[in-house]
């Protein structure tokens, strides 16, 4: 499959590289608002006026994106180090790189955090390894077409939970960022289901009905995964209006696709029922039974 989908990988690494826009994030931060550290400073919550759930979405968001050497790692077992795929590789977690800088800067400067709690919970993370790993490289470029897309919304509305221009126009660079990712992997699904439509139904069914952020291994997950729910920030409705309606259905076309196999027409069955059940549940969600998180469909 990888050797089928070079040319158009090709095609969209070179859309990417013209169209990414170059950036700074230390000419993002504002540093002026920031004073030393002393050695073992306790942090003070009344430093910061961020509500909880901005809170918990800035503490998921970053140890997400510091995970990114395990990332790379699966990414690299897949792909391999060669041609195209490498290139995109290397060049995807150059930029993903600078996410984490960019946001912990703002933290520490903006003393929007316990900086300390941080780090320690950077080590537990990273130290530990686990991201997502799907089973093959169909499953995987459908995860990660899913995953940046769900990353970008996240980035974007804890930008506007904020309250802070300065804040938001650090989390409004990052998620244009995730978006450029997210369309190299849904334009590649989209050649995968135009080569092998079968296969793909059947991953993307599955990759739909286990999705989960990759910040599920983080400590306390489904707390934060539930405070960011209640306060907007990534919950059952955006997953189902923003990431699968728009996607799954409306660019992927999966219930037009002809001539599948009969295991993977079964797939879009329980695909099409899966994401009704999620819009239900968005639905009730919204009349305002308790909010839970969408990591837990
Ligand atoms: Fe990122
Ligand atoms: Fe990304």
């Amino acid at each position: 499959m990888l050797a089928e989908l070079e040319p158009t990988a090709v095609k969209l690494l070179e859309r990417h590289l013209t169209t990414a826009k170059e950036w700074f994030p230390h000419e993002l931060v504002p540093w002026s608002r920031g004073r030393d550290f002393d050695e073992g400073e306790r942090w003070d919550p009344a430093a910061s006026k961020l509500c909880e759930g901005a809170r918990s979405a800035l503490f998921l968001n970053i140890l997400t994106e510091d995970n990114l050497p395990h990332y790379y790692r699966t990414i690299n077992a897949h792909f391999g180090n060669d041609g195209v795929w490498g290139e995109w590789n290397r060049r995807w977690t150059a930029e993903e790189g600078r996410h984490a800088i960019v946001i912990r800067d703002y933290l520490a400067v903006t003393r929007s955090i316990d900086m300390r709690e941080l780090e320690r919970a950077r080590m537990r993370q990273v130290s530990m390894g686990i991201v997502p790993n799907p089973d093959s490289i169909a499953d995987g470029i459908v995860y990660v077409a899913l995953q940046e897309l769900a990353t970008r919304i996240s980035h974007r509305n804890t930008g506007k939970l904020l309250n802070d221009p300065e804040g938001f126009a650090i989390m409004s660079r990052v998620a244009a960022d995730e978006n450029l990712h997210h369309l190299f992997y849904r334009d590649l699904v989209s050649a995968a289901l135009e080569l092998d439509p079968s296969r793909m139904v059947a991953a993307i069914e599955r990759q739909v009905r286990s999705f989960e952020m990759p910040g599920a291994g983080i400590e306390d997950f489904k707390t934060h995964a539930r405070v960011i729910a209640e306060a907007g920030v990534y919950d059952f409705a955006s997953h189902h209006d923003q990431i699968l309606i728009p996607v799954v259905f409306k660019h992927w076309r999966v219930e037009q696709l002809q001539n599948l196999k009969s295991a993977a027409e079964q797939a879009r069955e329980r695909l099409v029922k899966h994401v009704e059940k999620v819009g239900n549940v968005a639905k009730r969600m919204k009349s305002r039974l308790a909010p839970r998180p969408a990591a837990i469909v």
